[in-house]
């Protein structure tokens, strides 16, 4: 398969493996930086984002930059992906098939920039990442570990807008969630010294 990043990228910017190629202005592949520690994922590009070949600049994206804010973050300290490259027409969901051509892309994308901390937003993402068919309200702001790192879901942003705004129990809990990154962050940062550190019993060669 590829090698690099950038062999996924390209193949996907020309792809057409389903019949989202046929009406997309762009593929949209991923913002933030690929050496960041953190990935959101979220389902898919809706109109904005399709002609602006970036993920999450629509109303849902500035809820996720408000977010990302809320935390003393941005969006060059994460990676932000998508389960679908291509936006389907009239923002429907995507269909199982969809889903499947686009696997590989996201796949490369989470073994490459390998990172410590994954946040699927909604159940699309959730659901890619944890392979089960679980409800996100279920299992929102619980840790798994999935592809070496740590797996919080949250509610998808759009969720919020859809849902009875700032002061919904979806709302409270997005930034219940947000507010535990950091500490995410930390732990897994804590994890990766721990198994750097030698083990005792174990002996360090010297030369
Ligand atoms: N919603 C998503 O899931 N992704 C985007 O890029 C924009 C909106």
């Amino acid at each position: 398969m590829w090698e690099t990043l950038d062999q996924a990228k390209e193949e996907a910017l020309g792809c057409t493996k389903c019949r989202l190629a046929e009406g997309r202005n762009s593929v949209v592949w991923m913002d933030g930086d690929p050496d960041s520690d953190l990935m959101f994922i979220g389902e898919g590009p809706g109109f904005h984002e399709d002609r602006q070949g970036v993920p999450f600049v629509g109303a849902a994206g500035k809820l996720l930059d408000k977010m990302l804010e809320s935390i003393d973050l941005k969006r060059t300290d994460c990676t932000i992906c998508n389960v679908i490259k291509c936006r389907p027409p009239n923002n429907r969901d995507p269909m199982p098939d969809e889903i499947d051509s686009c696997k590989p892309y996201l796949e490369a994308q989470i073994k490459f920039i390998a990172p410590r901390v994954i946040v699927p937003l909604g159940n699309f993402a959730t659901r890619f990442v944890l392979e089960q068919k679980v409800s996100i309200s279920r299992v929102r702001g619980q840790r798994f570990e999935k592809f070496g790192a740590i797996v919080m879901p949250t509610y998808h942003p759009a969720a919020v807008l859809h849902g009875g705004g700032e002061d919904s129990p979806t709302a409270r809990g997005l930034r219940e969630d947000f507010e535990s990154i950091r500490d995410l962050l930390a732990e897994a940062e804590a994890k990766v010294q721990a198994t750097d550190e030698p083990q005792e019993g174990t002996q360090q060669a010297l030369f």
